[in-house]
């Protein structure tokens, strides 16, 4: 019942933000605590609150008609339809980190659905599983699972403010990549509001469609994802952690050449990248300096790795 009353106030509350002019909306604004119009002195700070990339927030970038930050799967299924009705086109955010500002940009009038306030994150050690929400980040994300368990963790990305919203739906890569795979890989149940406002778990949506939310940045062509079931994978309660960087006088160029044939064949415990223009290889071993030494003495001793770089 309350739920029902909370969604169609929410609806009604949602038309008549868009009919009606800014000035006489104040008197019903404080009814909700979800709805953001420019007029709002909140607006301009929760539309810039997660945006990564600048360059898509400019004075002349378009900026969405509404912000809406649901606290409830039934007002997101209200968005979505309001938003239709509207014609207006609807932006999904989680964490804020598209490099082409896709969810919270657009060339025609907009809707800003995000789901900051979508965060909560449980972890069940006994089964090893998690259900997280779109909006948190992965850094949240890794703190409730080494909260509940220093050997269980996940594969994902490596910067801790990502959404995983959009990184599941991304695919979404980082240190556990060679053993574990994407992220995406580990999901194995989500939740989805499909476009039409209907709830759907991997049952009801089917194998094709869990699929296409699943990498590729499917997602948002879809729905919105609400929560994902994943999948934890056991890591050893001590790992090394090491960065060497090389520079052109210290043979950055044929070391780089070297890693390119070793690192496939590296034992799958060991990540290591690299990036910028001095040659820097960022890694992290599953397991201690004691057996990462004769690792890196046998597959890569080019590098130079030494028991005082091991952290
Ligand atoms: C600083 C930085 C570091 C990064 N590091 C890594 C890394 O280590 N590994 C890696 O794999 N990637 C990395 N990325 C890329 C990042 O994973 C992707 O940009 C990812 O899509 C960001 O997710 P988000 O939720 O933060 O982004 P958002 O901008 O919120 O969303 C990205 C896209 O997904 C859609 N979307 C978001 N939430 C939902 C949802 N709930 N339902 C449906 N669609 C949704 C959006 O509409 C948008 O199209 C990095 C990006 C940045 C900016
Ligand atoms: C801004 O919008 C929020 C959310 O709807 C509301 O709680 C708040 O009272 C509004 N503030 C102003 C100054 O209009
Ligand atoms: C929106 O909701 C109304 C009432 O529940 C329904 O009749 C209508 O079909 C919905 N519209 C869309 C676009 O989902
Ligand atoms: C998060 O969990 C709390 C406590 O169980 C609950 O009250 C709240 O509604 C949840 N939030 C969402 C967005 O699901
Ligand atoms: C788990 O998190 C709670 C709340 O942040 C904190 O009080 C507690 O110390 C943490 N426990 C571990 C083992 O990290
Ligand atoms: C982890 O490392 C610490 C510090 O080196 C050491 O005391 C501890 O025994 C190690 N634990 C395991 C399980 O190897
Ligand atoms: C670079 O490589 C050459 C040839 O293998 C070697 O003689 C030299 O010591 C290396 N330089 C450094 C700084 O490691
Ligand atoms: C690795 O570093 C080299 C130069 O140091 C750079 O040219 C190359 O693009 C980097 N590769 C990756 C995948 O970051």
């Amino acid at each position: 019942m309350k739920l029902s009353v909370s969604s169609l106030v929410f609806a009604l509350l949602f038309s008549f933000l868009l009919e009606t002019s800014a000035s006489t909306n104040e008197n019903f604004i404080h009814i909700s605590i979800l709805i953001y119009t420019s007029s709002n002195s909140s607006y301009s700070s929760i539309l810039k609150s997660s945006i990564r990339n600048t360059r898509f927030s400019t004075p002349s970038t378009l900026k969405p008609q509404v912000i809406v930050t649901p606290l409830l799967v039934s007002h997101i299924q209200e968005t979505l339809n309001c938003s239709q009705k509207h014609g207006l086109q609807v932006r999904v955010r989680s964490g804020g980190h598209d490099y082409e500002g896709l969810s919270y940009a657009s060339p025609v009038p907009f809707v800003i659905l995000d789901l900051i306030n979508f965060r909560n994150i449980s972890v069940d050690v006994k089964n090893s599983f998690a259900w997280v929400q779109s909006g948190a980040t992965l850094g949240e994300l890794y703190y409730w699972i080494a909260n509940k368990s220093i050997t269980l963790g996940f594969p994902a990305g490596v910067c801790p403010t990502i959404g995983v919203g959009g990184h599941f739906s991304g695919g979404g890569y980082g240190t556990l990549l060679r053993k574990y795979g994407l992220a995406a890989d580990n999901v194995i149940d989500a939740h989805l509001i499909g476009v039409q406002g209907r709830f759907l778990d991997r049952k009801s949506m089917g194998e094709d469609l869990f699929w296409a939310i699943r990498g590729g940045g499917g997602g948002a062509s879809f729905g919105v994802i609400v929560e994902w079931k994943i999948q934890l994978v056991p890591v050893p309660s001590n790992v090394t952690v090491f960065t060497v960087n090389k520079n052109l006088e210290q043979n950055a160029t044929k070391i780089l050449h070297r890693w390119q044939y070793v690192a496939e064949k590296f034992d799958t415990d060991l990540f290591i990248r690299n990036r910028t223009v001095q040659a820097s290889f960022n890694s992290l071993y599953l397991g201690g300096k004691d057996k990462l030494l004769p690792l890196m003495q046998k597959s890569f001793p080019e590098l130079g790795l030494v028991s005082e770089g091991c952290i």
